[in-house]
């Protein structure tokens, strides 16, 4: 059986919350999230995504790290929020606030070096001629962080991370229906590169697994596509979920696989697919040849509302 490259890495976008009013939903959540963080913990997952803008996943996180086995200590990916979004007029000013985000991030996490930090905002790649990535290979050199990357919405993105040196990490959407990465030789190029490459969307935010009646009024172009997935799965006796995960898990070149969890059930069923073997060639190539022009509408979730 093929050895399987890619780590899983939970997301955890869906932890964080929206919580400041104390009522019975929030601390069940609040629990929720913390149980959901333990068995991540206990059950060898190697990776953890948040960032700043994850409401208070990053502490919640620090919170479960403070007590676990050093041994067991998932590795840490976090963001760099928008610099350039800020328009702060100088470099001094620029250069504190990376720093202290930074720091910030090193202190809710309860660490002492952030495994993995990426720009949230690629825009940042060019902004004052790549000044925030010298900052960040500053806090490199410094030790407070050990590979430095960027987090990408589209080719454009890619390319510019693609000619640029010193950078470790990136993380693409990709899944069935967005193979753009995969078109474009880029996914090949960066995996050439030796660059660390986490895919998230596998599951496309859940649309990817959702009934076609549950669809929200404004998904309704995705009702024919998810169609089409459904009787595939249904012809090949392979779920939905299961060939949605393993085609991205053992496409070559991919480092980490980033699937955002809201239960223990769902951290427990990715688990359980990470053993799964391989889809057959044919199955892949089926998958490969058949969801090639999805609207942008639907495969860019900034473009749902
Ligand atoms: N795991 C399972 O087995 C399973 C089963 C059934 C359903 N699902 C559902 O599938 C969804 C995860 O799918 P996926 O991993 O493919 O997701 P995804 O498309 O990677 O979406 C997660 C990304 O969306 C962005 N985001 C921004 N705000 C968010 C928010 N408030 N909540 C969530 N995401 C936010 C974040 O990216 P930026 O940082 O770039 O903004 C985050 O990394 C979950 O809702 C889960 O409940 C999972």
């Amino acid at each position: 059986m093929m050895m399987n490259r890619a780590s899983l890495v939970l997301g955890t976008a869906q932890l964080g919350g929206n919580y400041g009013i104390a009522n019975v939903a929030l601390n069940r959540s609040v629990q929720q999230s913390n149980e959901l963080l333990q068995y991540a913990l206990s059950s060898g997952i190697g990776y953890l995504d948040t960032a700043p803008g994850y409401g208070d996943s990053e502490s919640m996180i620090g919170d479960c790290l403070e007590g676990a086995e050093p041994r067991s200590r998932p590795q840490i990916v976090t963001k760099l929020p928008s610099v350039q979004r800020l328009g702060l007029h100088t470099e001094e000013a620029r250069r504190r606030l990376v720093t202290s985000s930074v720091r910030s991030s090193l202190n809710r996490l309860k660490c002492a070096a952030l495994d993995v930090c990426l720009l949230h905002d690629p825009l940042d790649m060019s902004y004052q001629d790549g000044e925030i990535l010298r900052m960040l290979q500053e806090l490199k050199q410094q030790q407070l962080i050990r590979r430095i990357g960027v987090s990408v919405y589209d080719a454009e993105d890619t390319q510019l991370f693609l000619s640029m040196e010193g950078l470790d990490s990136i993380q693409i959407p990709l899944n069935v229906w967005d193979q753009r990465w995969i078109a474009n030789g880029m996914l090949e190029r960066l995996a050439r590169k030796g660059t660390e490459l986490f895919v998230r969307s596998v599951y496309l935010q859940g649309l990817l697994l959702m009934a076609p009646e549950q669809l929200p009024a404004g998904l309704k172009q995705a009702e024919q596509p998810l169609l089409e997935l459904i009787s595939f799965s249904k012809e090949t006796g392979i779920p939905v979920k299961e060939l949605c995960f393993l085609y991205v898990r053992d496409l070559p070149g991919v480092s980490g696989i980033v699937i955002g969890c809201e239960t223990v059930e769902q951290v427990r069923e990715n688990l359980r697919m990470m053993a799964l073997p391989p889809l057959s060639r044919a199955v892949r190539q089926k998958l490969g040849e058949s969801f090639t022009d999805i609207p942008a509408e639907i495969i860019d979730p900034r473009r749902w509302n």
